[in-house]
């Protein structure tokens, strides 16, 4: 993968191509300020109940706005104020209003979704800024977009192409996972298609594998092949309900997109795929389209940002959205100390 592949794979090169069989989306540049306020680690975001303002408990002062501190009427609490980016704030809820409410939120690349868990709803579904920078400013993938995109690329003694950051809005869709499929194409040509949600079992793939890939074919070869920048690429394609094809994402042809049920190495071999199915589909070989998806409840497994995960008490001790389970948190921690306290005079006291 080279650098100029994952240039091109951003989402404001590839929307004005297909915008036709896309989400409807808006692109607002991010200002240097937006960008330092989220690579800054002082700083966590808690989004409060007014939506068009936002708090912040930091626990570093290397900002003079930061250093503001507000003390709230509440006596008990005191917030400090984070930042404001009044102008930007303008154009994001005025961007997310002519999209419906509530948006999607990405950068040049990625999704926050690694972070998820972190919002109130457990949503990627966003309605003001606030909600946008919970999301970003907790997750990995966010980071990376802003610090490493070209990580990954061969050719890392060529100099980094300038990236101009962006702050994408798609309209908020309601997407059934089992809808969701990734096209891997090579030199122009669609060689494999993959359930995206591989950890779980559709039955409905199974029943409509032959209209599920013969539409998908459809899609590519009529409105994706050879219109776009390069010859290797990963497509995201979504099949609703009446069986029409959208494209969701486009991604670079590489490690950094996530193979699913293939490997790298079988996709960039250059040999032949085989489909998941029993021997016998030789029809669908023959076409070179291979089409894997997870065939039975056996074979679900852990959903893949799990490991990004926090336990859902210490998100809510974090972010103190429950007051009453620091409470009981607390109380806890106290009565365990108490009873090790305890067995641990028993045990001094107890006869050799
Ligand atoms: N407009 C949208 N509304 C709701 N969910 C969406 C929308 N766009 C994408 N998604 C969901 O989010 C997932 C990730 O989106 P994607 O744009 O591919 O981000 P990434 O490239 O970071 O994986 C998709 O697989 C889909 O389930
Ligand atoms: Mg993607």
């Amino acid at each position: 993968m080279k650098k100029e592949q994952v240039v091109n794979c951003q989402f404001s090169v590839w929307y004005p191509i297909f915008k036709k069989h896309t989400i409807k989306s808006l692109i607002l540049p991010l200002p240097q300020n937006v960008i330092d306020y989220l690579l800054d680690d002082g700083t966590l975001v808690v989004s409060g109940s007014d939506h068009n303002t936002q708090q912040t408990h930091t626990n570093s002062n290397n900002s003079d706005e930061e250093e503001d501190v507000q003390w709230s009427d509440d006596e008990d609490t005191a917030t400090v104020t984070a930042p404001e980016f009044p102008e930007f704030t303008s154009k994001v809820l005025e961007a997310v209003n002519s999209l419906g409410g509530r948006v999607f939120p990405k950068l040049n690349w990625s999704a926050p979704r690694d972070a998820n868990w972190i919002a109130l709803n457990s949503s990627l579904q966003c309605q003001s800024l606030s909600d946008i920078f919970l999301l970003f400013k907790s997750s990995d993938f966010i980071t990376h977009d802003l610090t490493q995109p070209f990580l990954q690329c061969s050719d890392h003694d060529s100099p980094d192409p300038p990236i101009n950051y962006e702050l994408v809005l798609r309209k908020w869709s309601e997407l059934i996972p089992g809808g969701e499929f990734r096209c891997f194409v090579k030199e122009n040509k669609l060689i494999g298609i993959s359930q995206r949600d591989y950890t779980q079992y559709y039955p409905h793939i199974s029943k409509q594998e032959q209209q599920i890939c013969l539409s998908i074919q459809e899609f590519f070869s009529h409105n994706i092949q050879y219109n776009y920048l390069d010859e290797d690429f990963v497509l995201d394609v979504y099949r609703d309900s009446w069986g029409k094809v959208w494209l969701i994402d486009l991604n670079p042809f590489g490690e950094v997109t996530d193979a699913l049920l293939f490997t790298w190495e079988e996709l960039s071999s250059g040999n032949g795929l085989s489909t998941n199915q029993p021997p016998g589909d030789v029809a669908q070989q023959q076409e070179g389209v291979a089409f894997r998806y997870t065939t039975s409840e056996v074979t679900v497994q852990p959903s893949p940002c799990l490991s990004f995960r926090i336990p859902r008490d210490f998100v809510d001790l974090s972010t103190g959205e429950d007051a009453y389970k620091l409470i009981d948190f607390l109380k806890l921690k106290k009565s365990q100390q108490e009873d090790s306290e305890e067995e641990e005079e028993q045990e001094e006291e107890a006869p050799q």
